[in-house]
């Protein structure tokens, strides 16, 4: 049987998610996603501005931004509390600042569970895990109406390489799909700004994935 790029996770699991969060350490590579990350929510220019990110995880990516951002009030949407556990570890000396949001992706109201509207909304590795592009585009939509007008959507995830003949799971799609998507959610003019780790003839579940920038 023909092997699928993916990778299954036990995100409620507290075992499985203290072991994934050790091996799951940011590279180099996933170090320069980040900047780039907050090189669109400084473009921005707005003096206090409140981050939303989806599927926070083991913040990695949240103190990287709040390390470097003293201004910025972030809040963290996931919905495992065990990766919650994590990240008020990850992020102990930035409680003051960070609101954790206890919500799922595939529910439709997610939306409604934020403490106030996001000037920037922000996610790593995290939109693949909804396994299909509807979901993914229905993610993309709820950002467009909660986002503040002029905000930015930064979605960095694993996408399915042009020039590929292997078969990728579900929420790994290509860079066209996701532009395709973020359009009709209603944004003008989406873009994938830089492609990390490209691998095409023998990838793993870590490498192939995309920035992809859209604002309101
Ligand atoms: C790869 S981790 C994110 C890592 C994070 N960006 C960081 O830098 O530490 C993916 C996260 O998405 C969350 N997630 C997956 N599916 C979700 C869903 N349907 N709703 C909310 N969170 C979800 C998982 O619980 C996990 O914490």
């Amino acid at each position: 049987m023909a092997e699928i790029v993916g990778a299954l996770h036990e995100f409620h699991d507290e075992t499985f998610v203290r072991g994934w969060a050790d091996r799951f350490k940011p590279t180099p590579d996933r170090l320069a996603l980040f900047d780039l990350i907050l090189k669109q929510i400084e473009d921005l220019r707005i003096g206090a501005p409140h981050v939303l990110e989806l599927g926070i995880g083991p913040g990695y990516l949240a103190h990287h931004i709040l390390e470097r951002a003293p201004n910025l009030r972030y809040e963290g949407l996931d919905f495992s509390e065990a990766m919650f556990g994590i990240a008020r570890e990850t992020l102990a000396q930035h409680l003051d600042r960070l609101t954790l949001t206890s919500a799922d992706l595939t529910d439709p109201t997610w939306s409604q569970s934020l403490s106030r509207q996001p000037d920037a909304i922000i996610s790593t590795w995290s939109l693949h895990d909804l396994f299909s592009p509807a979901a993914v585009g229905d993610v993309y939509a709820r950002c467009f109406e909660t986002l503040q007008p002029g905000g930015v959507l930064v979605n960095g995830d694993f996408i399915k390489p042009d020039g590929t003949t292997l078969e990728y799971e579900g929420g790994r799609f290509e860079v066209s799909k996701h532009l395709e998507l973020l359009r009709q959610a209603g944004f003008t003019k989406p873009e994938c700004v830089e492609l990390f780790e490209i691998e095409t003839e023998a990838p793993t579940a870590a490498q192939n994935y995309a920035c992809l920038v859209a604002h309101r």
